[in-house]
């Protein structure tokens, strides 16, 4: 029987000083997926000085996100992202994270978001009424304009359709900054020093300010409360009576915007990706929305008539799932499956490498959305398909997310076949989330 001190079974081989710093940056999830083949459950990983474990088994993954979700905090590489989203709720910890998600979780509830149906639908008609027959259109910008404009619209009633390119530009810098500096040892020191990356970053969340403060000086300026989640943070007191401040609201706004629009965007771009690959696929999800809408737009109250287009979405976030690994940081030491895990080191999983598992999923590299039914979900352990993480930090927009993107494939899908564009490079690019690297030229065809 093992202790709670046995050392960790052996990892890969890495470099003297840069561990396994080589294969992390540049392969990312290939090497992640060898690890888990040739080196089991539990991997123990070196990125330069710093110490990973690499958990590839849902009932650890579960220990480490859920059972012991008081014992951790979030990995470096997440807070990574602090110089652009700031303290809001995906990077704050304890008692903040705690009064912050109470406040915020009443937006997200069911029936909340069913009312943001009407809005997810006229944007994507919004954005479909500028598609012309027959040209060849960068599918995953598009989905990224539809995104950042659902999630403006519903969550701060702020009309960004004008300033769309200027937030996605400086947002797209941004990111890529960060994406840079998690991929270098950069990651290990302070962003406030004056590196050319950082430089760049500092610019870019400039730019993102500027709008940001300007929709947050409107609101104040009028004091109706709207319903929505600006309107909550705006109005909510403290048990001292105290708002909150500009600044508070500024990270909640701009973690919301980046939390919700890239990775809802990844998603809608795989799956028009996947269904360009599969007519079978394509076939049977019309027929179900022509069946169930008949040609007209649909709505929130048609989802239980779309749950094969539910399949769809399951599917594309089992083999693209856009957050494809996330990280915890031990904040004390604790034992996992009878080893001593000690405080400081990352403890890394992957949906990606997980939900590629041929333990749970029979055939894991076909899309194949009939693998749902039947009630595979009730029968999979629980952190074997975690495409939006789980424990306290599950994501506060998985409804949402997937709702949208419901709504969306079937709004569109009535109107226009895509295409891939022959000959165009589709590649998933790891960081920040799991996207088309070259983005996706796509022909759209008017049905
Ligand atoms: C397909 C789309 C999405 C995916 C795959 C996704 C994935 C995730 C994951 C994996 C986490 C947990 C991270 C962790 O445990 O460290 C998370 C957290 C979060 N997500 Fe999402 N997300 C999506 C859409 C959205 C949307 C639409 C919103 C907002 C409207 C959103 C807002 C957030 C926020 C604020 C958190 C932090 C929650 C907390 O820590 O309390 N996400 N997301």
């Amino acid at each position: 029987m093992m202790t709670a001190s046995s050392t960790f079974p052996r990892g890969p081989k890495g470099h003297l000083f840069l561990g396994n710093a080589a294969g992390l940056s540049r392969e990312t999830l290939g090497y992640l997926e060898r690890c888990a083949r040739e080196c089991g459950d539990l991997v123990p990983l070196r990125f330069f000085w710093k110490r990973i474990l690499f958990v590839n088994h849902p009932d650890l993954i579960e220990q480490v996100l859920a059972k012991n979700s008081r014992k951790v905090i979030k990995d470096i590489a997440q807070r990574a992202d602090r110089p652009l989203i700031g303290d809001g709720l995906f990077l704050s910890e304890g008692d903040s994270w705690l009064r912050q998600r109470r406040m915020m979780q009443p937006m997200f509830h069911r029936e909340r978001i069913a009312a943001y149906g009407a809005t997810m639908v006229a944007c994507a008609e919004r954005l479909i009424a500028s598609w012309r027959d027959g040209e060849t259109r960068d599918i995953y910008r598009d989905m990224s304009r539809l995104t950042m404009a659902v999630v403006a619209e519903t969550l701060f009633d702020a009309d960004i359709w004008g300033d769309a390119d200027e937030v996605a530009g400086a947002l797209a810098c941004a990111l890529e900054c960060l994406s840079a500096r998690v991929r270098s040892p950069q990651v290990l020191l302070p962003a406030s020093l004056p590196a050319p990356t950082n430089l760049r970053l500092r610019r870019a969340r400039r730019r993102i300010d500027g709008i940001v403060y300007r929709i947050i000086a409107e609101r104040r300026a009028d004091a109706a409360d709207r319903g929505d989640l600006l309107s909550t943070l705006l109005h909510a007191r403290y048990e001292d009576g105290t708002a909150m401040v500009d600044r508070q609201v500024r990270d909640e706004v701009v973690t919301f915007l980046v939390g919700g629009y890239e990775t809802a965007a990844d998603l809608l771009a795989w799956a028009w990706y996947l269904l360009s690959r599969h007519p079978e696929v394509e076939a049977k999800l019309l027929a179900e929305i022509e069946a169930a809408l008949g040609g007209r737009p649909p709505t929130a109250a048609d989802l239980p008539r779309l749950t094969y287009t539910g399949m769809v979405v399951s599917e594309v976030l089992r083999l693209y799932p856009p957050a494809p690994a996330l990280g915890r940081e031990a904040l004390v030491d604790f034992d996992l499956a009878g080893y001593r895990v000690a405080k400081g080191t990352d403890i890394l999983v992957s949906q990606w490498v997980m939900h590629r598992d041929p333990r749970y999923f029979a055939d894991p590299a076909a899309f194949n959305p009939d693998r749902w039914a039947d009630g595979l979900a009730d029968r999979l352990p629980r952190y074997a398909y975690f495409p939006f993480g789980g424990g306290p930090r599950l994501c506060i927009g998985h409804a949402f997310a997937t709702m949208e993107a419901t709504l969306v494939l079937a709004a569109v899908a009535q109107r226009f076949r895509l295409e891939l564009l022959p000959g165009h490079p589709v590649v998933a690019e790891t960081l920040p989330t799991l996207r088309p690297k070259y983005g996706l030229r796509m022909v759209v065809r008017r049905r």
